[in-house]
């Protein structure tokens, strides 16, 4: 035998006494599969037996080939065997394991959203009128001048118009300044009677802490026959008490809208200073009055019919616009309108 071949004999009898010793030793997948590299892998010890077999005599090599090949075999069935025995120690020490406790509470528990108070009053409000028969409409916020403006009484340049300061586009177009546009595209689209409500967003120039460009509205609108100033108080009456709680008074003030004749300015009992007789004490929110402004109303004029196309000989009716950020300023005692548009989580965590 050549002295290749005896090297290489040796080498093989080493391996076969000792590779399930070696496996055996390994605790881990990992371990083992290192182990299994040195024996198998490209710089391992059966692989460099391998790449010696050419210096083999042609004689020996069928022989040494098959030991090699047999070896080879084994090896790998013991690698399976150890990986499997691993695998299965592994899931037995999961299953003992304490089990994972499914009732913890979680460490950082995650924080639930709600509704934005002016959505909420919002929604409130609309509620309360829609409880008392108002459909609801919608409308564009880019309007024409004129179903914001001229169809309402508000002649180009008059000086009504500096009451809405207002953002214009191109093309006689405005970002509108009130709701009252849905009166005028409900008029012109639809024969009386009607009532509804349309609550939207509407904007003005005007920036301070009472004021901001951009705020909600809610106006409500009824045209009928014989519609008087008792029913527009009525609806106003019903609404403050299911919305600010029974017993709130309402008071009606003579005020100037160029779309309504007469038009009034109303407020309600302040809901801060409220004795338990009924009566007000006066407070800062209501500035010492007992009262608290928060809408404009009035009697459709009858020019504005007449610029719809209703008779106004046959139809009478109301509207009453609502400042939706007044009402929740009223509402939650909000010292600022601008906190309602900071969206500051802190001041939104309290509603
Ligand atoms: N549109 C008016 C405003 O925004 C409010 C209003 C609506 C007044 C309906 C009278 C009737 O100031």
């Amino acid at each position: 035998m050549s002295e290749q071949a005896q090297s290489i004999e040796r080498s093989l009898s080493t391996l076969r006494a000792t590779f399930r010793g070696r496996f055996e030793a390994a605790s881990t997948e990992q371990s083992l599969r290192d182990e299994n590299a040195k024996i198998l892998g490209k710089k391992g010890e059966l692989t460099a037996i391998l790449k010696q077999m050419g210096g083999v005599p042609a004689d020996a090599r069928k022989a040494i080939g098959e030991v090699v090949n047999t070896l080879k075999q084994e090896v790998e069935a013991a690698f399976a065997e150890r990986l499997a025995t691993i695998a299965r120690a592994a899931r037995q020490a999961e299953l003992d394991a304490p089990p994972f406790d499914l009732t913890l509470p979680a460490r950082l528990p995650a924080q639930l959203g709600h509704a934005h108070p002016i959505s909420r009053v919002r929604d409130e409000i609309v509620d309360v009128l829609v409880s008392l028969g108002f459909a609801v409409h919608d409308g564009p916020e880019v309007e024409l001048e004129e179903n914001n403006f001229t169809k309402l009484g508000f002649p180009p340049d008059h000086p009504a118009t500096d009451m809405q300061d207002s953002f214009w586009t191109t093309g006689g177009m405005l970002l509108r300044t009130h709701t009252s546009n849905i009166q005028v595209r409900a008029m012109t689209t639809h024969a009386p009677p009607m009532a509804f409500i349309a609550p939207g967003v509407v904007y003005r120039r005007d920036d301070d802490a009472t004021h901001s460009p951009m705020f909600h509205q809610i106006e409500c609108f009824l045209v009928d026959r014989q519609v008087t100033l008792a029913h527009l108080r009525g609806v106003l009456a019903e609404f403050a008490e299911r919305f600010f709680g029974a017993g709130t008074p309402v008071r009606l003030r003579p005020s100037y809208f160029p779309f309504v004749e007469p038009g009034a300015e109303v407020d309600v009992g302040c809901p801060f200073c409220k004795r338990p007789d009924g009566t007000r004490a006066g407070c800062s929110v209501c500035k010492r009055t007992g009262w608290i402004e928060i809408l404009g109303c009035g009697l459709i004029h009858p020019t504005v019919f007449e610029s719809c196309g209703i008779d106004p000989e046959q139809w009478t009716g109301f509207a009453f616009g609502m400042g939706v950020e007044r009402v929740a300023i009223v509402k939650y005692g909000i010292p600022d309108i601008r906190l309602l548009f900071e969206n500051d989580p802190r001041f939104l965590a309290q509603f």
